[in-house]
């Protein structure tokens, strides 16, 4: 009898806390696990910094758990599919954040999804460090016409957060090198109403290009280095 009284009055209690809890101690619950899993990277990548033979360890030991994202992403993290994104020399904190987007199902992709479900924070850590300091290479090594032409077009409208060479920058995705098939891939995405990368402001952005535009920044981000 007392039990059932007590198990009572601790779901009146819980119900009470949950019901007063302010609109701001939501919000900062909802962005705990991205900005914890950047805590991490940020802990990581300090004690790989000071510790090369750590760090020899890791590479070592990525080779192998990584066989699977290499079948799509390439071994050297360069992929031959324009539906697959090159993820060699990306931005660390910006490959943390799609893995948690493809978790919490704020990106969606069905095989990233499936991905990353068996996925820790220590392994969405590990693989972000491992893909980001293989070194990237262009995909398209002459500059035409095109590429001449969207360069301009980079430089207006995309260099101010993806960064003047297309490397990333703070939380910003490297472009630089990336395949033209998945920039335009991409860039069409974002334009679409029921879009699978719904919440962010690239939709604004790629909303006011036109097809042409497109094809041209294309061209232009696959031959930077
Ligand atoms: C069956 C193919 C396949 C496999 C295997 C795969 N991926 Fe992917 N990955 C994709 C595709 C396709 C996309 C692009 C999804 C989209 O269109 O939004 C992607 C996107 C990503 C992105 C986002 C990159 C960006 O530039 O936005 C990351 C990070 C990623 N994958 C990491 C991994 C890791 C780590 C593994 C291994 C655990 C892995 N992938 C295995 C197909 C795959
Ligand atoms: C105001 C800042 C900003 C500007 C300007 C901007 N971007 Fe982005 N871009 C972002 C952000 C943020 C992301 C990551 C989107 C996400 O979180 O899903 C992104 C992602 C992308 C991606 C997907 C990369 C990947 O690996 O999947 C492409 C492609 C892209 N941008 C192209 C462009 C192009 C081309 C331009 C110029 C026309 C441009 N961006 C201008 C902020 C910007």
């Amino acid at each position: 009898m007392f039990r059932k009284q007590l198990a009572l009055w601790v779901c009146c209690l819980l119900g009470i806390v949950a019901c007063v809890s302010t609109p701001s101690d939501r919000y900062v619950r909802q962005l705990t696990p991205e900005l914890m899993l950047q805590e991490k990277l940020e802990q990581q990548l300090a004690v790989l910094a000071a510790d090369e033979a750590v760090r020899q360890q890791l590479n070592l030991a990525m080779k192998f758990r990584t066989q699977i994202c290499q079948r799509c992403h390439g071994v050297d993290g360069h992929s031959r599919n324009g539906r697959c994104p090159n993820l060699a020399g990306q931005n660390p904190a910006y490959l943390v954040q799609q893995l948690e987007h493809f978790s919490d199902g704020q990106r969606q992709d069905f095989q990233m999804q499936s991905m990353v479900r068996k996925m820790t924070d220590a392994d969405k850590v590990a693989v972000a460090i491992y893909f980001s300091s293989m070194s990237p290479y262009p995909t398209a090594t002459k500059k035409d016409d095109q590429a001449v032409k969207g360069q301009a077009i980079f430089h207006i409208k995309c260099a101010q957060c993806h960064g003047k060479q297309g490397q990333g920058q703070y939380g910003y995705p490297r472009l630089a090198g990336q395949l033209p098939g998945y920039i335009s891939m991409m860039l069409h995405e974002f334009r679409k109403p029921n879009s699978r990368r719904r919440i962010t402001i690239m939709r604004e952005i790629a909303s006011i290009l036109s097809e042409a535009e497109i094809k041209l920044l294309a061209a232009y981000i696959s031959t930077m280095e």
